[in-house]
């Protein structure tokens, strides 16, 4: 049975992907309204991959005997003015979400939720790989810097990002 704290946290937790979803899609929105498709296709493969982890706290909350209560998701930024600005400020997202992951494990810790914190492990490898990944994509973008055509070529590149599949629940 979950604690009342750690099932708080949690639903904070759900609200946090959600609205991570919702920023990527937001930044889907302004690569299609400019014709890059590929980081767009890249951005809502991103936006599924946060519903997944959203609806994964959602699921252990649910297995676990507590009880989900969805808040409100807040309005997610509309406007950058470049491809690398988008992924740099994925980037910031991604290292605050990571955040996120750590204090709520600490919390898991202190009150001695194994189940809870055995759930959050996932998190923690999945951040590494999320904060990695986009950390390349602004490396890359960096380089080719005002280059236009490597710009693009890197936009076919992103167009071919998999549709991904949901975790397991626990
Ligand atoms: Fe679910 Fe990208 O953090």
């Amino acid at each position: 049975m979950l604690k009342e704290s750690v099932q708080s946290a949690l639903n904070d937790q759900i609200q946090a992907e959600f609205h991570s979803a919702y920023l990527y899609l937001s930044m889907a929105a302004w690569c299609e309204a400019k014709n890059f498709d590929g980081f767009a296709h890249w951005m809502r493969m991103q936006a599924q991959e946060e519903m997944f982890h959203a609806m994964k706290v959602y699921d252990y909350v649910n297995m676990t005997g507590g009880r989900v209560l969805l808040q409100g998701v807040q309005q997610p930024d509309v406007d950058w003015d470049t491809p690398l600005a988008i992924f740099q400020a994925s980037l910031a997202h991604e290292i605050y979400m990571t955040g996120r992951i750590n204090d709520l494990l600490g919390l898991a810790m202190d009150e001695r939720d194994h189940a809870t914190a055995n759930m959050l492990q996932w998190f923690i490898g999945e951040q590494v790989e999320e904060e990695a990944n986009v950390d390349g994509i602004c490396g890359k973008l960096t380089m080719m810097g005002d280059n236009m055509h490597a710009v693009y070529m890197m936009d076919r590149e992103l167009a071919a990002r998999p549709v991904p599949t949901p975790p397991a629940v626990a």
